[in-house]
């Protein structure tokens, strides 16, 4: 039995993960975070009928008790120290929060090694946006100019999305891409240009109606090719792919990105 936390029970997604997690055999939701329902039981929270599973007001409290693997699945502001503090305790973790940078990556790499612990990150845990990814590194390798568009609800709070952060950082190790004219040489706003991460340009569209979309467009001479993923409304999309991550975290020391870090293709 792999013991869980899991931080953001009660939200869109990290409900539909922990029901998902109740109907496993080899999954025991041990204790859960959301600072609105510290106290109760999540099978109160939640009106299904889960296992008995306490709720925290903050991860420092929900690791008091030892667990095997912390699930993150709140906000960008609280992540970070959170899955700190998951790693300080000796868990291992799943991170499913989308908002954090490179630099945090970075200093939770540091620690995670420093404990022999796994961070499996993955800014979209959906079988399709998998796929999106590895196509693009493959596309990357012969077509040397791209630009990432990332399309999400207006009111998602962090941008660019976990997904097209992670498609850049991904991109950057086949190669850096090429610019015709350089972005100091732009005649209007620079902003317009969109932003800047792990070298490629990043456009975020924030609009009522969207779900949660991205795009990466190839440009040739008088040739492109774009790639794009779209999520439905529900959560369910991400629940195989987090539990997939949630059983496969042990096996890994430090910081990975993306489920291909345990999946097969
Ligand atoms: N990787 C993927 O495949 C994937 C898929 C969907 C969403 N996401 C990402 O997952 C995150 C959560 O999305 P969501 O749509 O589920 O959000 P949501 O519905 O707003 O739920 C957020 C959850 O986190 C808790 N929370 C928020 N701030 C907290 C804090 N400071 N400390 C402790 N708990 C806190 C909330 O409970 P309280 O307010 O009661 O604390 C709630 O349970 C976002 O970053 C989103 O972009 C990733």
């Amino acid at each position: 039995m792999i013991k869980i936390c899991l931080a953001g029970a009660t939200g869109w997604a990290g409900s539909e993960l922990a029901r998902a997690i109740a109907k496993t055999d080899d999954l025991a939701l041990a204790a859960a975070v959301s600072r609105k329902n510290a106290g109760r039981t999540l099978g109160d929270v939640l009106g299904d009928p889960l296992p008995d599973c306490p709720i925290y007001a903050s991860a420092a409290d929900v690791l008091a008790a030892p667990c095997d693997v912390f699930v993150e699945y709140t906000k960008p502001d609280s992540a970070r120290a959170n899955i700190l503090t998951a790693l300080e305790r000796d868990a291992h973790v799943v991170v499913g929060t989308s908002g954090l940078t490179e630099r945090d990556f970075d200093e939770i790499d540091r620690v995670a090694r420093a404990r022999r612990r796994g961070v499996l990150a993955c800014g979209n845990f959906a079988l399709t946006v998998v796929l999106l990814q590895k196509f693009a590194e493959v596309a990357a390798k012969l077509i040397p100019q791209w630009e990432i568009i990332d399309y999400a609800h207006d009111d998602k709070v962090d941008a660019p999305s976990g997904t097209a952060r992670e498609l850049a950082a991904r991109l950057s190790k086949v190669r850096p891409p090429e610019m015709t004219v350089p972005l100091e040489r732009t005649v209007g706003p620079i902003e317009a240009r969109g932003a800047t991460l792990s070298g490629s340009q990043v456009h975020s569209i924030r609009l009522p109606g969207y779900v949660i979309s991205a795009e990466i467009i190839f440009g040739m001479p008088d040739q492109k090719l774009s790639i794009r993923h779209d999520s439905g409304g529900s959560a369910r999309p991400y629940v195989d792919g987090a539990l997939l991550a949630i059983r496969k975290v042990s096996t890994l020391v430090g910081v990975h990105r993306g489920l291909d870090a345990v999946l097969e293709i």
